[in-house]
């Protein structure tokens, strides 16, 4: 590209801007095209802003400290425009405003991932075209160092690779990406984390603020049946700022009824944020392929980026060891894992089976035909009125027989957080095994299996942020080793002949046929999502969510709570007298809010709570004040209808 020097010894702005629009529109990933700073669709809208700030930095002493000189050891650019042969080093320009590129990048490689690259991706470009050595959410910003600009010099000439747009040896291009890397301040300050005073905020490209802003906002709040201006009290005078978070998810721009949607149905399934969208799409345009059986570089591609995945699951659980990590397509199909091979093979007649009255349908039903078919007691620990786990009552259950308990973490019907250490120890104190339903607690709270000690833990990841058909079981590695396979075909054998089998070690054993690898691989966009944000964080936003929602629905006449216990996640199941739930349903939906109502796949706990149904809100991060306003207003609304 040609461009034109101005007398100070600057580019000109139309250049500058012309570039960085090819630069933004050329990168794979790039959001959010709907938020632009130029009334020119066609225009990317961070092009503009970049070139504007540059040039204004240009009379500033940032940009003076800038070499405008290429340095003598960089050489030109060989790659063509569509290359993309960009290391991971090189596009790092840590926290720096323009947070151009990937600001994680180098980040993520993974030892593991290389056992399947190795060979293929030796002496070649690693990080856009094999996204699972670099490849980054790219709304969030891990506070990655800030790059000097000798050292991105350093490492192009290290790296003898470059940015996207380096097509010739101009050397405006390397001047831009010094020039990038200068404006540091000008698009965003650093925010101290306000939940540990140790650690730095993550930045967020798309405005110039972050989530965990200090900020004390009144809120509306209902006094009666009129709204009134209230200062709502907020927890530790910290806000977790959800408008933000909320414009990483592209759904939640839709209208419903005319009306912003309400997603207020979290506990049966969650939005997906744009990072998680475009992972899968990257996956099906990049790297499509089977996996771990090929030579070809789609294969190595793919078998990274899924390998990749399970080591991200192996961290946000705390395993020890990715071998402990099986990609199921959910919870239930992890139970019902465990049920055809550990229960299958372990258990007979006359043992017992302990689960909770809280649990869903899918931490029934799998351990009700293994009991009918074989002889088997299941029994179940009762609940108070609240909702909560009579321990007393399950330590009486406990005994010789006792072979496994299967309880939820979080209750999906009424949000009650269950003891679950308590109920592992004394679980392990009776000789049984435990597994752990996390369908409703990994996306609220930390869970860490090596803290937690059970011998099986699920979860969904399409109620984390990722996509459905796809979620993992952890078990301990030398239970699953022990454990039947489950599925026969290819991808779980060692070897086969006619006369005999030898079957693989977890988690290849349990994962017969070829299995749901962009899924798998969007699950790990999600978990680096959320790591991001940081579930403990995102624990204590929701808990002043929860309180908040919870106090203005106790306050509607008519209202019945369903599941009050102390310790709860974001879920409110309700009734509202003088209306069927479906009615309540309906209603919310004219507002656009989206609430389940039924059942909720756990009768018996509903029934215990003397009702058949419930209306049930469940909310997530993404939710703000101003979603429960709409909520409670509209709930406010029928009962002036009916009173
Ligand atoms: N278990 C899911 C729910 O609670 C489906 O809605």
């Amino acid at each position: 590209m040609s461009t034109n020097i101005n007398n100070n010894g600057l580019p000109n702005i139309d250049d500058l801007q012309l570039l960085a629009n090819e630069l933004f529109k050329a990168l794979p990933n790039e959001f959010p095209k709907e938020i632009s700073l130029s009334p020119d669709k066609s225009e990317h809208p961070r092009a503009a802003k970049l070139a504007e700030t540059i040039l204004h930095t240009g009379s500033s002493d940032s940009l003076n400290q800038v070499p405008l000189a290429v340095p003598s050891n960089v050489q030109p650019a060989q790659h063509s425009f569509s290359g993309f042969g960009v290391s991971p080093s090189v596009i790092d320009y840590g926290n720096t405003g323009a947070s151009v590129l990937y600001p994680n990048a180098g980040a993520g490689f993974d030892p593991q991932s290389e056992n399947y690259s190795k060979g293929i991706h030796d002496n070649q470009n690693l990080n856009l075209n094999n996204p699972q050595t670099g490849f980054y959410d790219i709304n969030l910003n891990n506070g990655t160092p800030q790059l000097n600009e000798e050292s991105i010099f350093s490492s192009i000439a290290l790296n003898n690779q470059y940015l996207p747009f380096q097509t010739e040896s101009s050397s405006f291009e390397i001047e831009l990406q010094t020039a990038l890397a200068s404006v540091d301040t000008q698009f965003r300050k650093r925010v101290d984390f306000p939940f540990n005073g140790n650690e730095t905020a993550a930045a967020y490209y798309f405005l110039e603020q972050n989530p965990f802003a200090f900020d004390r906002r009144s809120s509306n709040i209902i006094v009666g049946n009129s709204f009134d201006t209230k200062e709502i009290p907020l927890f530790k005078a910290t806000h977790f700022d959800a408008a933000l978070v909320k414009k990483d998810f592209p759904i939640l721009n839709e209208t419903v009824n005319g009306k912003p949607l309400v997603w207020f149905d979290n506990a049966a399934t969650t939005q997906k944020p744009k990072s998680v969208i475009d992972r899968i799409a990257y996956f099906y345009e990049h790297e499509n392929s089977n996996i771990h059986r090929a030579a070809h570089e789609l294969a190595a591609r793919a078998s990274d980026a899924y390998e990749a995945a399970r080591e991200k699951v192996k961290t946000f659980l705390n395993a020890n060891s990715v071998n402990e990590i099986v990609f199921v397509r959910g919870a239930t199909e992890g139970i019902n894992l465990v049920a055809s091979t550990w229960g299958e093979h372990n258990l007979s007649s006359g043992d017992e089976i302990i689960v909770s009255n809280l649990e869903h349908h899918a931490n029934i039903v799998p351990w009700k035909r293994l009991a009918d078919k074989k002889g088997l007691k299941l029994r179940v620990i009762p609940v108070d009125d609240d909702g909560q786990i009579l321990l007393d009552e399950y330590a009486k259950l406990l005994n010789s027989k006792t072979r496994l308990v299967a309880f939820t973490q979080v209750s999906n019907a009424l949000g009650t957080v269950t003891p679950a250490k308590k109920i592992v120890e004394m679980a392990h104190a009776a000789g049984a095994k435990v597994l752990i339903d996390g369908a409703q607690s990994v996306s609220h709270m930390k869970v860490d299996v090596q803290h937690l000690n059970p011998d099986w833990l699920v979860f969904s990841g399409h109620k984390l942020f990722g996509p459905t058909g796809i979620g993992a079981l952890y078990g301990k590695e030398n239970l699953l080793n022990e454990m039947e396979p489950y599925q026969s075909g290819g991808n779980m054998i060692q070897d086969v002949t006619f006369e005999e089998i030898k079957y693989h070690k977890a988690p290849n054993r349990f994962e017969a046929g070829t299995g749901n690898i962009a899924d798998a691989i969007g699950l790990g966009a999600a978990i680096d999502y959320v790591s991001k944000l940081g579930i403990e964080a995102i624990g204590q936003y929701e808990h002043f969510l929860l309180e908040y929602a919870t106090r203005l629905l106790k306050e509607i006449p008519g209202v019945r709570l369903i599941g009050t216990a102390k310790d709860k996640a974001s879920v409110l199941s309700f009734n509202l007298q003088g209306y069927s739930n479906d009615q309540v349903g309906q209603a919310l939906n004219r507002e656009g809010v989206a609430v389940r109502t039924g059942h909720h796949c756990a009768q018996p706990i509903l029934r215990r709570m003397g009702v058949e149904t419930t209306v049930r809100p469940s909310l997530a991060f993404y939710n703000t004040t101003e979603d429960v306003d709409t909520f409670i207003k509209t709930l406010w609304e029928l009962k002036k209808v009916k009173f």
